[in-house]
């Protein structure tokens, strides 16, 4: 089949040489790809395309086209009266992308910023360098473009505990409408739970079209434990559940995809890619954030905003930005020489979700091997004509559980743990090492004995770790990459959760839904932990900071909080405190990490945001 000589090629080529250097082997790649795609079933729509002209002036300034980024941009320029104009220092969104299952390898392309952590000697420690990588999407529809896709909310004390700590509008039953804003659900079983469910948005949400038999197995083996099958985004988040995921169908719904896409032929919006922005320019007087600089092919850009400034760069970028214009803490800026603007706790406050992908059972089931799925000439036909077969499930995962394990038995309790369900591990592709970053010594003995196996992965995740890091600045270069302290385990109750999610794993393997397909944990140990008993619970401590890694979902370091709070960096209406003009709106508001995968509450913050900033501008009645 020519089509499948085209992909591989393509893929060979993108991932040895990065996104850029094979973009014009695109053309050939759709060539090969449209003569088995019909009309009508194409990957996606185009995306706005970069403008030509750029004004001088516009009314507000989006930076960044990720996840909240897009949906701002999208809702400011709903109103035709104001320009907006949308920078991005990434390039435009590539069609192979859409496909679900190889999530992972595009961040091995130029489509990511490519951030390694710094050491802190209690986690990571397997890792090259004992460094972790923190990947994050440097293109249109910025990290929901490389993202495995899941789509989960979080509960209702998440949000009510934003709201408790000083945020009023931001309670469950204030956000819950803008969830549903965005949503367009395709699961026919769910979209009639309307008061959880919409299917007027913009953002598909579906099942994959395709399941192995590990999925049911999970979701069986969760309901053996005793546990409901539940949906996570409904009215409890306890229980067991196959993927939700921000697809339409067999192909990625990217941010950029859902917002940015429809809107193309907008006059009054603009989109500049591949323009990193270095500042805002704020007038040190008046404390009034009148525009940004931006370099694009080397050449230096100044625009102007009439009314605002909204940085929408990221957990990691939004705080570099804001340290960068002299937004931050006295003490770091000083030591930088960057003109004090204003003193703010910016960068403090960093949560994520630590993860364990070293939790590997073999199993005698189908699983997806990269070998055996890109030989299989009639799953590619499969997808290729009708977006279905093994290719349409979301890097290779199914399923999701919700856990309290302090309380595992009530099933109307919030969750302190997640199994996030991969079927494969990470020997099952050539390219999950590099994606993940563990040393060659641990990968060729624990891994490299079982390639080729079919093998499954229970993911156990912190959900509500008592870590912080913290973001700094190497120089004051934009061009440097800031320096990412992730602190895992910095508090060691955090290990000690993570070792109950492991158990919880460990005894999910041992269900009958399980034992039918005769699932084994694998016992080769880390090497590092080898002179412990193999999975007692040292061990475990062991393998988590060894080899527990970030699930990107990094937040909370431009913190939002009301003006009694020290450590606020944007008030509730995520405004900058001290200056005039300059919002952040994207995940790093957060003032906790929700218990879920942050892409949805991310996209659930821009569309709030964006409510935010027409109230405040007198567009829309202020909703109290
Ligand atoms: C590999 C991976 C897997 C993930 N899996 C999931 C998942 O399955 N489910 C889920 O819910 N979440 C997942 N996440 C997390 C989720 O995608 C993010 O939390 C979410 O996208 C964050 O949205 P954001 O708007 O805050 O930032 P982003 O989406 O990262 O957007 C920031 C944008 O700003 C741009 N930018 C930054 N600095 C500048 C600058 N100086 N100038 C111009 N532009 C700039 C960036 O290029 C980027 O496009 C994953 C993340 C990664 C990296
Ligand atoms: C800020 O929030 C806290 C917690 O809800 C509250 O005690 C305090 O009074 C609030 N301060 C202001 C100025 O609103
Ligand atoms: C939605 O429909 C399903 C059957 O498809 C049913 O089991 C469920 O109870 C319904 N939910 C609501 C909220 O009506
Ligand atoms: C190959 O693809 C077909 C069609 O999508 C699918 O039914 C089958 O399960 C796949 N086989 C494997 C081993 O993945
Ligand atoms: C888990 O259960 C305990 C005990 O009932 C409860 O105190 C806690 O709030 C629950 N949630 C989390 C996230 O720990
Ligand atoms: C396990 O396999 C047996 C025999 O095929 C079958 O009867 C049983 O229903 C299976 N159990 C589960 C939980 O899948
Ligand atoms: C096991 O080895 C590690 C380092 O390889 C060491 O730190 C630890 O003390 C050892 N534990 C035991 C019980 O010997």
């Amino acid at each position: 089949m020519k089509s499948s000589v085209y992909l591989t090629s393509f893929l060979l080529c993108l991932l040895l040489n990065g996104n850029e250097t094979c973009r014009p082997q695109i053309g050939t790649l759709l060539e090969g790809l449209l003569k088995f795609i019909q009309e009508g079933v194409k990957f996606s729509e185009e995306e706005p395309p970069d403008t030509k002209n750029l004004l001088r002036e516009y009314d507000f300034i989006v930076v960044g086209a990720g996840s909240a980024g897009s949906v701002v941009a999208n809702r400011l320029s709903e109103i035709s009266d104001w320009n907006v104009l949308l920078i991005e220092a990434g390039r435009k969104e590539n069609y192979i992308m859409d496909i679900p299952l190889p999530a992972h390898w595009w961040s091995l392309t130029d489509a990511n910023w490519h951030y390694k952590t710094v050491p802190n000697g209690k986690s990571c420690l397997s890792l090259k360098h004992e460094q972790c990588l923190f990947h994050r999407g440097k293109v249109m529809g910025g990290s929901s473009t490389i993202n495995f896709m899941a789509s989960t909310r979080g509960n209702r004390r998440n949000y009510d505990h934003w709201r408790d700590l000083g945020n009023p509008g931001w309670g469950y039953d204030d956000v819950l409408p803008y969830f549903l804003k965005s949503e367009k659900i395709t699961i026919p079983e769910l979209a009639n739970d309307t008061k959880y469910h919409s299917a007027s948005g913009e953002l598909t949400v579906s099942y994959a079209p395709y399941r192995t038999q590990l999925a049911d197995a999970f979701v069986q083996g969760g309901s053996e434990l005793g546990y409901n099958i539940i949906d996570y985004n409904g009215a409890t988040q306890i229980g067991f559940s196959y993927l939700q995921s921000t697809t339409k169908p067999g192909t990625r719904m990217s941010a950029s995809r859902a917002f940015l896409h429809p809107i193309r032929n907008r006059k009054n919006f603009h989109v500049t890619k591949g323009s990193l922005v270095t500042k805002i320019l704020i007038d040190p007087i008046t404390k009034i954030a009148f525009g940004v600089e931006f370099l694009r092919d080397d050449k230096k850009y100044v625009v102007r905003a009439r009314k605002e400034v909204i940085l929408s760069a990221g957990a990691i970028n939004s705080p570099q930005l804001l340290m960068l214009s002299g937004i931050g803490p006295t003490e770091h800026l000083k030591e930088l020489n960057i003109h004090l603007i204003k003193d703010l706790k910016v960068g403090y406050n960093f949560m994520d979700h630590p993860v364990l992908p070293t939790v590997t059972f073999l199993a005698n089931a189908n699983s997806f091997i990269t070998l055996e799925v890109l030989t299989n000439v009639s799953g590619l036909e499969d997808y290729l004509l009708y977006h279905r077969g093994p290719f349409s499930v979301p890097g290779t995962a199914e399923g999701i559980a919700f856990i309290n394990t302090t309380d595992p038995n009530n099933p109307n309790i919030d969750p302190n743990i997640e199994i996030f369900f991969l079927s494969a591990c990470i020997s099952s592709d050539p390219f999950f090492n590099t994606f993940l970053g563990y040393t060659e010594e641990l990968y060729n003995t624990v891994y490299r004995p079982i390639e080729n196996v079919h093998c499954y992965t229970p993911i156990p995740v912190v959900l509500q770790p008592k870590s912080r890091g913290r973001i700094t600045l190497k120089s004051a270069d934009p061009h440097e990459k800031p320096l990412i302290h992730h602190n895992f385990y910095e508090n060691p109750e955090d290990l000690e959760t993570h070792l109950q999610a492991i158990k919880f794993a460990l005894n999910l393997g041992k269900t009958q839904a399980f034992q039918n397909l005769s699932a084994k944990l694998h016992n080769i140990p880390v090497p590092a932990c080898s002179n412990l008993t193999f999975s007692s619970d040292d061990y475990w401590r062991c393998a988590a900071k060894q080899t527990a890694v970030s699930v990107w979902h990094y937040s909370g370091t431009c913190k939002m909080g009301n003006s009694s709070d020290p450590d606020a960096v944007v008030d509730p209406r995520l405004k900058v405190y001290g200056v005039k003009g300059l919002r952040v709106i994207d995940a790093s508001i957060m003032p906790m990490i929700p218990a879920a995968h942050t892409n949805v509450p991310s996209i659930m913050v821009g569309e709030k945001g964006a409510d935010l900033v027409k109230e405040d501008w007198g567009l829309i009645p202020l909703s109290g």
